[in-house]
């Protein structure tokens, strides 16, 4: 224990190791994080002024876009911090704090990505129950526990990490206080940490994500049904640009967490980890929302209205 307690502060690695593009980096990711920030912020504000758009599937979507700006902006500003600093210290509690809220997001999106694709499941296959099924109060209960299982997980992960000893080795190689390169600094034997945390995971990954191919599975053979070739290619479309996002995201999670960690290797982590912390907030705005004509004459009505007409 005596070791542990001259750690205050790591070093985050980041994308040092390719510090000749620096400048490209910086200037890549400013832009993601902008276009990230700006689409969900478009979003949030179309569903909000539209009445036409007051349904339980857009509240979803609306609470996804708001959980999608904290989500990046937990780790994005740091990194973008940190490709320009000298020096790339960070303190234990501010590792720890993007951690939590890291996971808190991150939980939160798994559940509630469940949650929006159980609303298409009763919307397609069972739709003469889901104005009793979907009423306002249960979609407002439903958010709010995807919220409060993302903070449960938080709260677990990030207390259990950091009451361990660390060591002297101070290095993250990361581009953010994620669980496993945090995990390596701890002293001693982690096999039974790394045992729960897989275990939490397959709870808070796996589990939506079955419920996701089940509902998807439900939603097709449905669609398979249909008579109209025009409503089966609209369904089918909608439906293959979800599967997309939500398999790139559940996908690149479960081969970071629910794995041993024999088969780690940092480098390939990290660029693995891009996929779930920054490409796919980038991308459900434009798959759940532009791809989509009910959105897009929304935004068309709101531009419209704003423009003085003389
Ligand atoms: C998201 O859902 C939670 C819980 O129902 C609610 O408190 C919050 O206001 C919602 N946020 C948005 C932007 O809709």
């Amino acid at each position: 224990m005596e070791n542990s307690t001259s750690v205050n502060a790591f070093i985050l690695l980041g994308f040092s190791n390719v510090s000749d593009f620096k400048l490209l980096f910086f200037i890549v990711f400013l832009c993601i994080y902008l276009v990230t920030v700006f689409g969900n912020v478009i979003i949030i504000v179309i569903i909000s002024v539209d009445a036409a758009l007051h349904t339980p599937m857009y509240f979803f979507l609306r609470n996804l876009s708001f959980l999608e700006i904290c989500y990046t902006s937990v780790t994005i500003p740091k990194l973008l911090e940190n490709i320009v600093a000298l020096d790339k210290t960070i303190s234990l509690r501010a590792c720890a704090t993007q951690m939590y809220f890291f996971l808190f997001f991150g939980a939160t999106e798994c559940c509630l990505l469940a949650i929006m694709a159980y609303d298409r499941y009763i919307a397609i296959c069972n739709p003469l129950r889901y104005s009793v099924i979907m009423r306002k109060r249960a979609c407002v209960h439903f958010a709010a526990l995807s919220w409060a299982c993302g903070c449960l997980v938080a709260v677990g992960h990030t207390t259990f990490i950091f009451h361990l000893p660390f060591c002297d080795s101070k290095v993250i190689n990361h581009f953010f206080c994620e669980i496993q390169p945090v995990l390596k600094l701890v002293c001693g034997d982690t096999y039974w940490n790394e045992i729960q945390i897989i275990v939490a995971a397959a709870f808070v990954i796996l589990m939506p994500f079955m419920l996701i191919l089940m509902s998807y599975f439900h939603i097709i053979s449905t669609i398979l049904r249909m008579q109209s070739a025009q409503s089966r290619q609209k369904a089918f479309s909608t439906c293959s640009s979800h599967l997309v996002v939500v398999s790139l995201f559940y996908g690149t999670a479960i081969f970071i967490y629910i794995r041993p960690k024999s088969s780690y290797s940092l480098n390939v982590d990290k660029l693995l980890s891009l996929f779930y912390s920054v490409i796919t907030p980038i991308l459900n705005p434009i798959i759940y929302s532009l791809r989509n004509k009910e959105v897009k004459g929304a935004l068309r009505k709101t531009v419209l209205k704003l423009i003085p007409s003389n």
